[in-house]
């Protein structure tokens, strides 16, 4: 089983350990960042010994664990355990993903687990997404029309213009996506990222809204959407298999077209 021990120039100190329950014959070492932004002091790496044979099997099911049994100070977000809520967004073994969806068993040796990274801490896994949310506040995520639909009902949709949804509705605003952009960690304050750009499109092509060009010209700006260079990121770790960074080259695409 693969050891982790910290770079030597680390600002991140090794912190406390807690052992697992005398007895216990399936353990698994869980080192978690802490850092609580209200004092100010360096960072540092807890490190649990968790009794695998009394605890579900996914990493939230260790967190909440951790939390109720061993360690009541440890903070995270996390609500619907299910996949759908978003909010236990974090990095484990490297990579952003979900902790409720994400098993034990899938990570080798020592099971490193750190807040979405690039963003200010709030309290140990807990990132402050003030900024992320506010640029998806700025896209304006909601359908804009100026006409009344025929009849004054609800606007209906053929089934292949819905289709064009797919892939794109399912977003859960995790934070996943952008928060492992290189383009988003240097440029965060002007680059929209990945996840708001996603929910760009999705307004963009939804057939309903008929704000389609004022829409690509709030994005025709050279760090807004073009700070994309395809790295691809995004799609490699988004939790629900979405590909924001081919909505991106499709907005791209929709914008040269427009500006022929
Ligand atoms: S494809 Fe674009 S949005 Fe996705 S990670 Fe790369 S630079 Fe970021
Ligand atoms: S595109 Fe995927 S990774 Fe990005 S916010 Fe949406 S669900 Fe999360
Ligand atoms: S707890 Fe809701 S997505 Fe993980």
């Amino acid at each position: 089983m693969a050891e982790f021990t910290l770079p030597a120039n680390s600002i991140v100190k090794t912190g406390k350990t807690f052992d697992a329950p005398e007895g216990a014959t399936n353990v698994r070492k869980f080192m978690v960042y802490r850092y609580d932004s209200s004092d100010g002091s360096n960072p540092s790496v807890d490190t649990y010994h968790v009794d695998l044979d009394t605890c579900g099997p996914m990493i939230l099911d260790a967190l909440i664990k951790i939390k109720s049994e061993i360690d009541p100070t440890l903070s995270f977000r996390r609500s619907c355990r299910e996949g759908i809520c978003g909010s236990c967004a974090m990095n484990i073994d490297g990579a952003n993903t979900l902790a409720c969806t994400m098993a034990i068993d899938d990570v080798e040796g020592d099971i490193k687990i750190y807040p979405l990274p690039h963003q200010p801490v709030v309290k140990d896994l807990v990132s402050d997404l003030t900024q992320f949310y506010r640029q998806y506040e700025a896209i304006e995520p909601w359908m804009q029309s100026d006409t009344v639909p025929a009849g004054n009902r609800e606007r209906l949709q053929s089934k292949e213009d819905r289709e064009k949804l797919d892939g794109l509705y399912e977003c859960i605003m995790c934070a996943c996506c952008s928060t492992s952009c290189p383009s988003y960690w240097w440029n965060s304050d002007k680059y929209l990222g990945p996840a708001a750009l996603l929910a760009a499109y999705r307004w963009i092509v939804d057939s309903r809204d008929e704000k389609t060009d004022e829409r690509l010209e709030a994005l025709d700006d050279p760090f807004k959407l073009y700070r994309c260079h395809t790295i691809m990121n995004c799609a490699t770790v988004c939790p629900k298999g979405l590909n924001p960074a081919k909505a991106i080259a499709e907005t791209k695409k929709m914008l040269v077209q427009k500006n022929l």
